[in-house]
C-alpha cells in the first residue's frame, strides 16, 4: 500500500468511526422504529439476486413465498428518503449475517432463509443482501446513508441457533468461511443436540432444547461464547446502533447478561429481545420481567401486542389494554424501554384480521403515543396485506409494492414521530388512564410539565359524550395536534387543583383520534432515561432528559461523582465510578447544585463472563419449590433470598442435581451458597460455610459442588 493510499484510508476510517460513534445511542425512547423484512422491501441491486454460492433460492416471479424475492441492503438504502419522510428514526432490518446456502426442503419446492434466521456464518454478510463476496460494502453504505439521514440501524440477531438441522446445511456453522461444526459433526460440543422443545413452560427445555429444528448453540462453550460476542462486535464496529435479539427465551438466560455486558463494553448500544410470550398471563411472566429488569436487555411487549390486536381488530373492550398496561407498568422497571408493536413478521397483519383502515389508524395512533418504543411494520403505512392462509407467516411478509408518501397512515406516523421528538411526555413520561368505556380510551402521558392527552373512539358509527374528564394540561384551549387528520377537534381546559384540571364536555365522534399536548419549561433538571441500565465501573452511560443546563454539573452514584465526558442541556455521558457493586439511584445535579429526580442503575462488580454452577444432591423439593444460588456480589444477588433477587430458578434435568449459568465478574473471588425457595416463599439454606470461587479472567467458568447438609 502506498503511503498516500494508507493516509487516505486512515483518515477515512477515523472520520467514519467518529461519525459512527456520534450516531450510536444507549436508549431509543424518543425513536420510532420501522421494521423491514429486508428481502421483501426493495431490490436495489439485481447482481445479488441469485448468487453463485447459493444459486437457485431466488424466485423472480415472487410466486413462492418461501424463496428469496430480491430485496437487499442497497434497496433499503435507495429508499432512505421515503423512510425519513415518514418520520421514523430507526430501522430494524432482518438478520444480516450469512445464512445457509441450500434448500431447506430435501426436494423441490424451494424453502430458503430469505428471513435471515438460519445463520451459517455470523462473521459475514449474507450474499443475497450484500454481494457474492459476502463483503461489508452494502452494509457500510446502508449505515452511512441511514446516519446521514438521522436514522439508526438496528440489526436482528439470533444467538440461539445456527440453521435448520432437518435439511439444507444441517446446522453447519462457519467462522469467516472456516467450518466449525454441524449437527452430525460436532466434536467440540458447539451445539446442544437435544430434541425439539415440547413443553414451553419448562425452563430447561426452553434454554437447552431445539427450537423448531434450529440447531441449538451451546453458549456456555468458550469457543461459541467468544464467537457470538466477537461477531456482534463486528456489526457494532460497522455502525449498527442496536440489536433486536431473537428468541432470548431460548438462549441461555444467565449467559445473555454477559452478552449484553460485552456489547455495552464494545460501544454504546440498545438491546431488546423477543421473549415470547411475556404477557401477564404466561406461566413464566415473572421470569420474563425479572430478565428485563436485570439483564440490561429490553423486551418486545407481547402483552401490548395481543391486547391491541384484541381491541382494535377483534373489537374487545378497551379495559383489556388498560389492564395490560397497568400490570406491566408495575412489573417492568423500565417500562418505557419496552418495545411495542401490533404487527410483526411473525403474525397476520391487523388488516388481515379486520380490513378496516380506521382501526389501523387508531391502533397506530395508540402505539405511537403509548408508553414504550413503537415499531411500525413495513407496509402498514401502505395498507398492504395478503390474506392467504389467514395472513400468517409467510403471507404477512408481503412485497412492498407501493411507496406512496400521501397515505393517511404515512402522514400520521410522521406527525406522531415528530411529537415524540418534541414532547418528552411520550418517550419519558408516565401513563395514566383518564376516561374509559368499551369503545373510548382517553389516556395521558406526563413527564413533569410536559403533557399529552390522547382520546380514541374506535366505534365506527357511534359518537360518545365525554364528561367528567380531567387532565394535567394547564387551562387553555388546545387544537388537535393531528390537525383533524383522524377527526379530532379542540379541547378547552379550565383550572382545577392537584394536576386535575377539568376539560369541557364534548362529543368524541365515531372513529376519531385527538391528541392535545403541551410542553413546559423545567424549573429543575428532569431525568427521563439512563442507558444502559446496568454495568461495571468504567462503563460509559448516558443520562437523558431536559433542563440539565449547558454548564457541567454532577452525576452521583451514592456520594461518589462520576467523571463526565459530555454535558448538554438534554444529555450527559459519564462513566460509572469505582463504587461498591449494588443497586444505586443515580443522581444528576446541575451546575448550581439543583438535583434532578434520581434514576435506578445497577453497578456490577466487573465485566461479566458466564459461569455454570452445579450443585449435586440438593435438599428435596416439591412442586413449585426451586433451588437458587445466592452470594456476596450483586451478580449473584447480594445474599438475596427471593425469586427476584437470588439467581435462578436453577434447572434440574438430573434431579436432585441442579445447575444454572450465571454471569459473574471476571477475575473476582465470590462467596456463595445454594438455597431452596419453596412455593410459599420460605427459604432453606444449605449448611456449612460459604462456597468460594475465583471467576476466571476471561472465557467461561464452571463450578461443581455438593449441597452441604
Ligand atoms: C422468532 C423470529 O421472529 C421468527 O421469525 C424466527 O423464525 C424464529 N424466532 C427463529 O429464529
Ligand atoms: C446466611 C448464610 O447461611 C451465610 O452463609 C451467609 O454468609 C449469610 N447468609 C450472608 O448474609
Amino acid at each position: 500500500m502506498t503511503s498516500r493510499r494508507f493516509k487516505f484510508a486512515f483518515l477515512f476510517t477515523v472520520t467514519l468511526l467518529a461519525f459512527l460513534r456520534m450516531a450510536t445511542a444507549q436508549d431509543l425512547k424518543k425513536q420510532v422504529i420501522y421494521q423491514i423484512v429486508t428481502d421483501r422491501f426493495f431490490n436495489g441491486d439485481a447482481t445479488n439476486d441469485n448468487p453463485p454460492q447459493s444459486a437457485g433460492l431466488f424466485d423472480s416471479t415472487q410466486a413462492n413465498w418461501f424463496a428469496y424475492w430480491g430485496g437487499d441492503l442497497a434497496g433499503i438504502q435507495q429508499k432512505m428518503s421515503y423512510i425519513k419522510g415518514m418520520g421514523v428514526t430507526a430501522i430494524w432490518i432482518s438478520p444480516t449475517v450469512d445464512n445457509e446456502n441450500k434448500n431447506m426442503n430435501t426436494s423441490a419446492p424451494i424453502s430458503a432463509p430469505y428471513h435471515g434466521y438460519d445463520a451459517r456464518d455470523f462473521m459475514r454478510v449474507e450474499e443475497h443482501f450484500g454481494d457474492s463476496s459476502n463483503s461489508w460494502t452494502a452494509f457500510n453504505n446502508l449505515v452511512t446513508a441511514a446516519h446521514q439521514n438521522g436514522i439508526k440501524v438496528i440489526v436482528d440477531w439470533a444467538n440461539n441457533h445456527s440453521n435448520y438441522n432437518g435439511g439444507g446445511e444441517s446446522g453447519a456453522l462457519y467462522n469467516n468461511g472456516v467450518f466449525m461444526a454441524s449437527d452430525s459433526s460436532d466434536p467440540n460440543g458447539y451445539f446442544h443436540h437435544n430434541p425439539n422443545i415440547s413443553d414451553y413452560n419448562d425452563r430447561y427445555q426452553l434454554q437447552y432444547y431445539t427450537l423448531d429444528g434450529l440447531e441449538d448453540l451451546n453458549q456456555e462453550n468458550a469457543t461459541i461464547d467468544n464467537y457470538l460476542k466477537t461477531a456482534i462486535h463486528q456489526f457494532q464496529s460497522h455502525g449498527a446502533d442496536g440489536f433486536r435479539l431473537d428468541a432470548i427465551k431460548h438462549a441461555t438466560w444467565g449467559w445473555e447478561y454477559s452478552f449484553a455486558n460485552s456489547v455495552f463494553n464494545q460501544s454504546p448500544s440498545f438491546l431488546f429481545g423477543e421473549w415470547y410470550n411475556n404477557n401477564q398471563y404466561d406461566p413464566l411472566y415473572h421470569d420474563a420481567y425479572k430478565f428485563a429488569n436485570k439483564s440490561g436487555i429490553g423486551e418486545l411487549d407481547f402483552g401490548f401486542n395481543s391486547s391491541v390486536r384484541d381491541v382494535f381488530a377483534s373489537n374487545n373492550n378497551f379495559s383489556e389494554i388498560d389492564a395490560t398496561i397497568s400490570a406491566e407498568n408495575s412489573n417492568f422497571t423500565w417500562n418505557n424501554d419496552l418495545v411495542t408493536f401490533f404487527d410483526s413478521h411473525d403474525e397476520s397483519r391487523l388488516l388481515t384480521l379486520n380490513n378496516n383502515n380506521n382501526r389501523l389508524h387508531e391502533a397506530m395512533a395508540f402505539l405511537l403515543t403509548c408508553r414504550g418504543i413503537p415499531v411500525i411494520l413495513y407496509g402498514d403505512e401502505q395498507y398492504l396485506h395478503n390474506d392467504t392462509n389467514s395472513g400468517n407467516d409467510p403471507y404477512n411478509r408481503v412485497w412492498m409494492s407501493s411507496f406512496s408518501t400521501s397515505t393517511t397512515a404515512y402522514q400520521l406516523i410522521n406527525k406522531l414521530a415528530t411529537l415524540r421528538k418534541n414532547n418528552d411526555a411520550i418517550g419519558y413520561g408516565g401513563f395514566r388512564q383518564r376516561w374509559l368505556n368499551n369503545d373510548v380510551y382517553i389516556y395521558e402521558r406526563q413527564f413533569f410539565n410536559d403533557v399529552a392527552l390522547v382520546a380514541i373512539n374506535k366505534n365506527d358509527s357511534t359518537g360518545y359524550a365525554v364528561s367528567g374528564l380531567y387532565t394535567a394540561l394547564p387551562s387553555g384551549t388546545y387544537g388537535d395536534y393531528l390537525n383533524g387528520l383522524l377527526g379530532g377537534a379542540n379541547l378547552a381546559v379550565t383550572a382545577g387543583s392537584g394536576g386535575n384540571n377539568p376539560a369541557n364536555n364534548f362529543t368524541l365522534p365515531a372513529h376519531t383520534v385527538a391528541v392535545w399536548q403541551s410542553v413546559g419549561t423545567p424549573s429543575a433538571p428532569e431525568v427521563g432515561s439512563i442507558g444502559p441500565t446496568v454495568g461495571q465501573p468504567g462503563l460509559k452511560v448516558i443520562i437523558a432528559g431536559k433542563g440539565f443546563g449547558n454548564s457541567t454539573g454532577q452525576i452521583l452514584f451514592g456520594s461518589t461523582a462520576a467523571s463526565i465526558q459530555l454535558w448538554s442541556d438534554t444529555s450527559v455521558t459519564c462513566t460509572v465510578p469505582s463504587v461498591t457493586n449494588g443497586i444505586y439511584q443515580a443522581q444528576l445535579k446541575n451546575s448550581s447544585g439543583t438535583a434532578a429526580n434520581p434514576i435506578q442503575f445497577t453497578v456490577l462488580t466487573g465485566q461479566l463472563i458466564p459461569v455454570t454452577f452445579t450443585v449435586n444432591n440438593a435438599t428435596p423439593t416439591s412442586t413449585g419449590d426451586y433451588i437458587f444460588a445466592t452470594g456476596n456480589t450483586i451478580e449473584l444477588g447480594n445474599w438475596g433470598t427471593t425469586f427476584d433477587t437470588a439467581s435462578g430458578p436453577m434447572l434440574d434435568p438430573n434431579y436432585p442435581n441442579w445447575f444454572l449459568n450465571v454471569s459473574l465478574p471476571a477475575g473476582v473471588q465470590v462467596q456463595f451458597k445454594f438455597i431452596k425457595i419453596a412455593a410459599n416463599g420460605s427459604v432453606t439454606w444449605e449448611n456449612g460455610s460459604n462456597h468460594q470461587y475465583t471467576v476466571p479472567g476471561s472465557g467461561t467458568g464452571s463450578v461443581n459442588v455438593n449441597w452441604q447438609y
